[in-house]
C-alpha cells in the first residue's frame, strides 16, 4: 500500500492551491455577502481543465482520475466552497453521467463543451435536477413528468434547489414517464435551458454557499427530442443512482476542503493570540481540539482518497462514497464549528472566514443525500 501522492498528483493539488489563493481568496467574504454568483472564477477554473477534469481528452476533458479531482476540489473548498460546488456539479454529476451513459452524437454535442467549461468563448456549465418540492430524500416519488408523444417528451413540473440553476446552458432532468413501474419508470433527460417552457425560479437566499445559484426550475410543456433520453427508457433512476455515487465523492472532498480549511486557519490563530501570557496554543483545552481536528481531517482525506482510488480501479464505490460523504460532512461541521471557539469573538466576524466555513459545512450534510441517506445506503450495504 502506497500512501504517497505522485510527482502528477503533487503538481494538479499545487496548481489547485494556487488557484484558490490568487483568485478565490480576493473577494471570497464580499462574494458571499453579496450573493454573487463566482463566475470568472468559473471560467478560470474551465481554463485549467478542472470542470471536466475526469473526462478524457477526446471529449474536450483533461483526462485526469479521481484522486486528483479529490486533491483539486479540497484546496478549492478550502477557500470558497460556492465555487467548488459548481466544480462538482459539473464534474461529477454533469460531465460524468454523460461520458457514462450517452451516445457519441450526444457526446459530441453536449459533453465536449461542457468539459471544457466554454462553448464559443462563454461559460457552459451543467446541472443535475433531481430534488423537488416534494420529493428530496425520497427520489422515486418524484411527480415531473415527461410524457412520451412519439418522437418527443413533453416535460412538465418543478425541480427544487438546483445547483448552476441560472447559469448552467444545459440540464440533466430526471421525470417520471410511467408512474406504475415505479422506479423503473423514470427517464434521464438533456435539457437546454434556453428551449420555451424552460423557466428558471427565483434564486434562494442561503445560510451558506451563497455565492452558488441555488434556483428551483420549472417546465411547462417543454417538448424533449427522443434523441435527448438519457439511455434505455427507464434507466432514469439507476442514472441518477449512479451518477450520485461519483456526485458524493466530490461533496466529501468540498467537505475534507472545509474541514482542513478551518483547521489550518485555527491552528494558525492558536499561535498568534495570546491569553492568559501565553499563546493559546499553550492550553491543554485547545490543543486537545487542535489534535481532534487534525485527526479527523486525516481520516475524512483517507476515505475520500479511498473512494476516489476504488473509482479509479473501476471498483465499485457506492459504499466507500457514502462513507466518505457522511464522515467527511459531519467532520467539516464539527471542525469548523470548534474553528468559530478557536476564534473566541473573532471567529463571530467575517474578516476571519471561519464562520463562513462553518456556514459553509452545514449544506455537505444535507445535499447529494443527507447523512441520514448515506447511512441508508451503508448499512443496507453492510446488512445485505
Ligand atoms: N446503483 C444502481 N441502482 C440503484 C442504486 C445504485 N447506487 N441505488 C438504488 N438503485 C436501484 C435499486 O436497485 C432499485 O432497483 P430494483 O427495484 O430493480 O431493485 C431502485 O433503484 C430503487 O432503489 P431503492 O428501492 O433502494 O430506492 P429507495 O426509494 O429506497 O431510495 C435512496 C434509496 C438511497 C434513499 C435514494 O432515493 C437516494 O439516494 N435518495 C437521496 C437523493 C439524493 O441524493 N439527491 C441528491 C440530489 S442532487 C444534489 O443534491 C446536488 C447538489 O446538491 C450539489
Ligand atoms: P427531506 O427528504 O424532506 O428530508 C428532511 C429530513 O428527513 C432530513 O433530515 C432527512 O435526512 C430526513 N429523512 C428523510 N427520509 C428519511 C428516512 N427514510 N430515514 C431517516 N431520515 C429521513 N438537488 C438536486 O437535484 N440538484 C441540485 O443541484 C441540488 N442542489 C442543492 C443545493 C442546495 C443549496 C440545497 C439546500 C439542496 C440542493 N439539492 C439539489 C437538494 C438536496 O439534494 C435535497 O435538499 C436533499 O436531498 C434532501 O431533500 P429534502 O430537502 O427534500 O429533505
Amino acid at each position: 500500500m502506497d500512501f504517497q501522492l505522485n510527482e502528477e498528483h503533487l503538481m494538479i493539488q499545487k496548481a489547485a492551491r494556487d488557484f484558490a489563493q490568487t483568485e478565490c481568496l480576493p473577494g471570497v467574504i464580499e462574494r458571499d455577502e453579496l450573493q454573487k454568483f463566482p463566475k470568472q472564477q468559473i471560467e478560470k477554473l474551465a481554463d485549467l481543465g478542472f470542470m471536466g477534469m475526469m473526462v478524457d481528452p477526446k471529449y474536450g476533458g483533461a483526462g485526469m482520475d479521481a484522486i486528483s479531482y479529490v486533491l483539486a476540489m479540497e484546496e478549492v473548498s478550502k477557500v470558497d466552497a460556492s465555487v467548488s460546488v459548481a466544480m462538482s456539479v459539473n464534474n461529477s454529476l454533469v460531465c460524468w453521467g454523460l461520458e457514462t451513459y450517452c451516445n457519441e452524437e450526444q457526446k459530441q454535442q453536449y459533453l465536449v463543451p461542457l468539459a471544457q467549461g466554454k462553448k464559443d468563448g462563454e461559460l457552459y456549465i451543467g446541472a443535475f435536477l433531481l430534488s423537488e418540492p416534494e420529493a428530496g430524500s425520497d427520489a422515486t416519488s418524484q411527480r415531473t413528468t415527461a410524457e412520451d408523444m412519439g418522437d418527443h417528451y413533453l416535460l412538465n413540473g418543478t425541480k427544487n434547489w438546483i445547483t448552476n440553476g441560472n447559469s448552467a446552458s444545459v440540464y440533466l432532468v430526471i421525470a417520471q414517464t410511467d408512474p406504475a413501474k415505479g422506479s423503473h419508470g423514470i427517464n434521464a433527460f438533456i435539457v437546454e435551458k434556453n428551449w420555451p417552457g424552460v423557466v428558471v425560479g427565483a434564486k434562494e437566499n442561503k445560510m451558506g454557499i451563497r455565492g452558488s445559484d441555488t434556483h428551483s426550475i420549472l417546465f411547462n410543456d417543454v417538448k424533449v427530442p427522443k434523441e435527448n433520453r438519457i439511455g434505455a427508457d427507464g434507466f432514469g433512476f439507476t442514472f441518477a443512482m449512479k451518477t450520485l455515487a461519483g456526485g458524493r465523492i466530490g461533496i466529501a472532498s468540498q467537505a475534507l476542503g472545509i474541514a482542513s480549511g478551518a483547521y489550518e486557519l485555527a491552528l494558525k490563530y492558536s499561535k498568534e493570540r495570546k491569553a492568559f501570557g501565553k499563546e493559546i496554543m499553550h492550553h491543554q483545552a485547545i490543543q486537545f481540539k487542535l489534535a481532534d481536528m487534525a485527526t479527523k481531517v486525516e481520516a475524512a482525506r483517507l476515505l475520500c482518497l479511498k473512494a476516489a482510488w476504488e473509482k479509479d480501479q473501476k471498483k465499485d464505490y457506492t459504499l466507500s462514497s457514502s462513507m466518505a460523504k457522511v464522515f467527511a460532512s459531519e467532520a467539516a461541521m464539527w471542525i469548523s464549528t470548534e474553528a468559530v471557539q478557536v476564534h473566541g469573538g473573532y471567529g463571530f466576524v467575517k474578516e476571519y472566514h471561519v464562520e463562513r466555513l462553518m456556514r459553509d459545512a452545514k449544506i455537505t450534510q444535507i445535499y447529494e443525500g443527507t447523512s441520514e441517506v448515506q447511512r441508508i445506503v451503508i448499512s443496507r450495504a453492510i446488512l445485505k
